[in-house]
């Protein structure tokens, strides 16, 4: 496999490319995924035949009030990251979201369930899918949820760490119990990803950890699998009133592949992974 990375700065990203040493890694400063031209520079200088596009626009609440700049990467981006791939004759391997879905249905999404965003992130993302299926309908796209995982001192932590930080200011951890969704160790999915880049599998299919979770049972179990002692306060969504709405059922479930290992047992690999590369505990 000659691969390349987009969005390799990113922490599915960084996790693909320490699997793949031989992977060419591309940031957003090197190659934009908005810039077409660029793209299709990459890919035959570089040979691929297979391309991971975890490029994001990622920020939830901050894409309500910036519409334009959510759609330029998640669905103008994964287009382009198509065509060029199309053009080139490469593999593509796609990352959409849980929030494609509105959540209302009982019971976690398999691929082939209706889907309905509720926010502009979820309806960006649900665009990029469209679009990369049209202009590449070998193309594999993965829909995953709630990514955790990599070294610390990343610039945008996961929820995992931003309750491990919190914790550490004493802050009062108080975090909704009433949206689920299948924390997902992004280790295992970068894994998974390259083992399904492999295979003839394409068009949507679920990548996600065993099992579906509130948000405040994986702060709890975070703060557990660190040996961190702090108490954590469920609360309704309506009392944090984010900018975002997000889907109150958000777990996903396949009928195309197996669900990853069960996400407490991840975490606690990861939790002991930060520990030996020599994170401090908070
Ligand atoms: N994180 C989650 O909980 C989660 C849940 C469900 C689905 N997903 C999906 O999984 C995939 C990977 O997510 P992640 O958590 O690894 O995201 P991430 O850590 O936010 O990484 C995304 C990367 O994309 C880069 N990027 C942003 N705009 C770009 C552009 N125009 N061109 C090229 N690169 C650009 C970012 O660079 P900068 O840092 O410079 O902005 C960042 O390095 C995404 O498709 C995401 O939608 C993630």
């Amino acid at each position: 496999m000659k691969a390349l990375v987009l969005g390799a700065a990113g922490l599915l990203g960084s996790e693909l490319v320490k699997l793949l040493p031989d992977a060419v890694a591309l940031t957003r400063e090197q190659v934009p995924v908005t810039d077409l031209a660029a793209l299709n520079g990459a890919l035959p200088h570089y040979e691929a035949n297979v391309v991971f596009n975890c490029a994001a626009y990622n920020a939830v609440d901050a894409a309500e009030g910036q519409q334009e700049a959510a759609y330029q990467v998640n669905a103008q981006g994964a287009f382009n990251v198509a065509l060029a791939c199309a053009e080139h004759n490469a593999r593509l391997i796609h990352f959409s979201t849980n929030f494609v879905f509105s959540g209302a249905q009982e019971g976690a999404y398999v691929e082939k369930d209706e889907v309905g965003p509720l926010g502009v992130y979820g309806k960006s993302k649900l665009e990029g899918e469209k679009l990369v299926a049209m202009v590449a309908p070998r193309a594999l796209i993965i829909r995953t949820a709630a990514l955790f995982g990599g070294s610390a001192g990343r610039t945008r932590p996961s929820f995992p760490e931003r309750i491990l930080e919190r914790a550490a200011a004493g802050e009062r951890l108080r975090v909704v119990s009433d949206q689920t969704v299948n924390p997902t160790y992004a280790a295992d999915l970068a894994r998974a990803a390259i083992a399904l880049a492999s295979s003839d599998l394409d068009g949507v299919v679920h990548v996600v950890g065993g099992g579906c979770s509130a948000w405040d049972e994986l702060a709890r179990v975070t703060l557990a699998a660190f040996g961190v002692t702090a108490a954590i306060e469920p609360v309704p969504t309506s009392e944090l009133a984010a900018p975002a709405p997000r889907p109150r059922n958000g777990c996903l479930a396949s009928t195309r592949t197996q669900l990853l290992r069960p996400w407490p047992e991840a975490l606690r690999e990861w939790a002991l992974t930060r520990g030996q590369s020599g994170t401090k505990k908070p």
